[in-house]
C-alpha cells in the first residue's frame, strides 16, 4: 500500500489531499477570496493566504483520508510553473514535513497532473481511464496545450498559445462585460440561457495545432464598445446571449485544433483537463464531437479540472512508482521547466 500526500499551492488555490495506491482518498481546496476586489491574482496576498490555509487544509486532508502523517510513503507539491511565492509556500511546507518524517519528497510539474487528472478513477464512469497513448487539451488560466500522453511520465506538447490562454480569453472577456474575476464561471452561467449564435465572432487562423485568442479578445473589446455606444444598456439586456455567444467561439477554436490533433496523430482516445475544462459548453460540445469522431472522450470529475491536490498526489504516485525522487534541495519554479 503506497499512501501519498501532496499539496497544490501554484496560484490562489491552497489545496491538499491524500491518495492510496492511485485512489483519492481526500481532496481538500480553500479558494482564496482576497482577490475578487482586485479583478486578479494579487501574488503577495495569495503567498500570505497560502501560510494560512495550509495546515488547516493539510489537517482537513489527513483526517478526511483517515491518516495520520505517520502513514504517509511520500510527500508531494507543485514545483512549477505558477506563482513563485505561492509555490515557495508549498515546497518548503513539504520538504519540511518530509524531512521530519524521513520519507520521499516528490516534485510535480503542475501541468502534467493536469492532463494525469484523467487517470483517477472516476465512480460514476464505470471505472473507465484512457488507454494510452491519449491526446489532451489542456486548458487552464495561464496555459492551452494539446498533448500526446504516451505513459504517465511522459508527455508531448503538440500544440500551444501563441498569446493568451483558453481560461484568460474567458477572464478578459468577462472584465469587458464588467463581471467580477474569475469570469470563466459566470460566462458559463450566463451562456446556459443564451443563443449561441445570436453575435459572430472570427475564428483566428493560426497554422498547425496551435492557437491564438488575443485577436478574438480585440475583437471582442471592439464589438462590446461600439455596441455599449449605440445602447448603453446592451450589456445588461443581452448578457446571456453575449456570453454564449463568445463562449461558443473559444469552444470552437479549441475544439477545431483538437480535431485536427485527432486526425493528425491518429489517437483516438481524448481527454480534456484544467480549469475551464469545467465549462459546461466545452464539455458537452467536446462530448459531442467525440461521439461524432468516433472517440473515447474522458473528462475528470468536476473537483479535479480547477487547480486541486487530488491531481499533484496522482501524478506523484506514478513518479514514485518510477522512483522520481528529490533531495531537500529542490527549488521551485516559476516558469515551466
Ligand atoms: O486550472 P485552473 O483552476 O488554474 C490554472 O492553473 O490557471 O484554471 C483557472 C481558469 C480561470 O481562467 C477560470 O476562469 C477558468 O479556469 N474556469 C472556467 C470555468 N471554471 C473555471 N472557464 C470557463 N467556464 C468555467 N466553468
Ligand atoms: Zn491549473
Amino acid at each position: 500500500m503506497i499512501t501519498i500526500f501532496a499539496i497544490e499551492s501554484s496560484c490562489d488555490e491552497t489545496a491538499a489531499s491524500v491518495c492510496r495506491d492511485g485512489a483519492i482518498l481526500s481532496n481538500i481546496i480553500s479558494s482564496q477570496k482576497v482577490h475578487e476586489q482586485y479583478g486578479g491574482v494579487v501574488p503577495e496576498l495569495a503567498s500570505r493566504a497560502h501560510l494560512e490555509s495550509i495546515v488547516p487544509v493539510t489537517d482537513t486532508a489527513l483526517k478526511k483520508a483517515g491518516v495520520t502523517l505517520a502513514d504517509i510513503d511520500a510527500f508531494a507539491f507543485t514545483q512549477s510553473p505558477g506563482l513563485i511565492g505561492a509555490l515557495l509556500v508549498g515546497a518548503e511546507f513539504t520538504k519540511s514535513l518530509a524531512l521530519a518524517f524521513d520519507k520521499p519528497l516528490i516534485a510535480v510539474h503542475h501541468m502534467q497532473a493536469h492532463v494525469l487528472a484523467n487517470l483517477i478513477r472516476p465512480v460514476d464512469h464505470n471505472n473507465q481511464i484512457p488507454k494510452f497513448p491519449f491526446l489532451c487539451l489542456t486548458v487552464s488560466g495561464g496555459h492551452t496545450q494539446i498533448v500526446v500522453c504516451e505513459s504517465p511520465l511522459q508527455q508531448k506538447i503538440i500544440g500551444q498559445t501563441l498569446d493568451d490562454a483558453a481560461g484568460e480569453a474567458f477572464d478578459k472577456s468577462a472584465r469587458i462585460l464588467d463581471l467580477p474575476y474569475p469570469g470563466g464561471p459566470l460566462i458559463d452561467k450566463y451562456a446556459r440561457q443564451g443563443n449561441a449564435s445570436r453575435y459572430k465572432f472570427p475564428e483566428p487562423k493560426i497554422e498547425g495545432l496551435n492557437f491564438s485568442f488575443s485577436g478574438l479578445k480585440t475583437v471582442f473589446l471592439y464589438f462590446i464598445r461600439d455596441e455599449k455606444m449605440k445602447n448603453e444598456k446592451f450589456v445588461e439586456e443581452n448578457m446571456d446571449d453575449i456570453c454564449a455567444s463568445i463562449q461558443a467561439r473559444i469552444v470552437s477554436i479549441l475544439l477545431n485544433k483538437l480535431k485536427k490533433a485527432s486526425v493528425q496523430t491518429g489517437i483516438k482516445e481524448v481527454c480534456i483537463a484544467g480549469g475551464v475544462s469545467a465549462n459546461s459548453g466545452l464539455r458537452n460540445s467536446f462530448a459531442a464531437l467525440g461521439e461524432k469522431e468516433g472517440w473515447n472522450t474522458y473528462i475528470p470529475a468536476f473537483e479535479y479540472c480547477t487547480d486541486n491536490a487530488a491531481m499533484i498526489a496522482i501524478t506523484a504516485y506514478y513518479k514514485y512508482l518510477d522512483s522520481r525522487f528529490e533531495d531537500l534541495s529542490v527549488v521551485p519554479s516559476a516558469r515551466t521547466a
